[in-house]
């Protein structure tokens, strides 16, 4: 097994994780990962079931003492995702909330189908007039269909149960925050003496006051205050937020990129300074198209790998290297 080639800035591997092959025990600094989240999202075969435990064993392995991780969840399996990661060896240190409001609620009207079962026909009071739909294998425009007509319920019963559904508006993901245990015996400062991990880089990533903003404590940090464990898209009607504030990005923002769970840069930036430092290397064994690495180029961060799906491969290294290209031409 090899150190990882800090000659160059990032190093990706076409093939599963599983094993974390080449890469040496205690050799990185932070994991920070969007792994399927087992909901088979828009029936996305990758995504039909959890990692297997054993990815986080090898996670282990590989991350230095006191090295903390970022691992991106759904909200109805992350309590799985939790007890397999602290079954494998992770200290669980926190959940953030990335918190946005445009999540589009996935329930339909429940009484239509009590009018179906009944053998009812629903009445059409009219039909939508919006575009419903998203950007079908990398088509140009919506997969619409604004022809759908409205419906309502007709039977007595349905009419009892009109509007009711199955679930409520998404509006956040859960980021889990892990850590691999301090080494036995040493304090937190004797850890970061020895490996460079240990403690969160809560520095880099004060949320900045308000302008004029005067009541802010009896000790203010000139920098702003401490970064929250959520994280938001939508500013507050003030104009200013408290939280760190991230919107989601749309499918297909970058032409080239068709992968369907892209993750926002900026996202990642702050993802990637919360938990690392300067000049340190970071894993992602799940990394679709890259969004980690693209941030850990910006950010002076060294950047390891792995993808399965040749076509999202392919879309990372393209994104990679035009990270470190636009990179380089900022330096001139
Ligand atoms: C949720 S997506 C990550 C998306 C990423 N955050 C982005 O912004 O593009 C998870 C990715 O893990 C990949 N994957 C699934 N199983 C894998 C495995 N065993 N090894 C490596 N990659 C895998 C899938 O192909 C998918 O692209």
């Amino acid at each position: 097994m090899s150190q990882l080639n800090k000659s160059k800035p990032y190093t990706i591997f076409n093939q599963s994780c599983y094993g974390l092959l080449d890469i040496a025990d205690n050799s990185i600094d932070a994991l920070i990962t969007d792994p399927p989240y087992g909901i088979s999202f828009q029936n996305h075969a990758w995504d039909k079931q959890l990692p297997q435990k054993q990815i986080w064993s090898d996670c282990l392995r590989v991350l230095k003492s006191g090295a903390f991780g970022l691992v991106f969840s759904s909200v109805r399996l992350m309590h799985r995702l939790m007890v397999d990661l602290e079954d494998c060896g992770f200290i669980i240190k926190d959940v953030l909330f990335w918190v946005y409001l445009n999540g589009m609620p996935k329930s339909r009207d429940i009484a239509l189908d009590i009018d179906k079962e009944l053998g009812i026909e629903s009445k059409v009071v009219g039909k939508y007039n919006y575009v419903q739909g998203y950007k079908k294998d990398g088509a140009q425009n919506y997969y619409a269909d604004n022809t759908k007509f409205k419906y309502e319920p007709s039977s007595e019963l349905a009419l009892h149960y009109k509007g009711a559904g199955l679930g409520l508006k998404p509006a956040y993901e859960p980021i889990i925050l892990i850590q691999k245990p301090i080494e036995k015996g040493l304090t937190v400062a004797q850890n970061i003496i020895k490996y460079g991990t240990g403690a969160l880089n809560l520095e880099k990533t004060r949320i900045p006051y308000a302008p004029g903003e005067s009541k802010v404590g009896h000790n203010p940090h000139p920098e702003g205050r401490v970064s929250a464990n959520i994280i938001r898209t939508d500013t507050l009607e003030d104009g200013y937020d408290k939280f760190f504030t991230i919107p989601k990005v749309r499918q297909h923002a970058e032409e080239f990129n068709n992968h369907p769970t892209l993750k926002p840069v900026d996202l990642m930036h702050h993802l990637v300074k919360l938990v690392s430092f300067d000049n340190q290397m970071i894993l992602d064994p799940f990394m679709g198209s890259g969004s980690t690495g693209v941030a850990c180029i910006a950010l002076n961060r060294y950047f390891v790998g792995f993808e399965l799906e040749e076509n999202y491969y392919k879309i990372a290294q393209k994104r990679l290297q035009m990270a470190v290209q636009s990179k380089s031409s900022s330096l001139f």
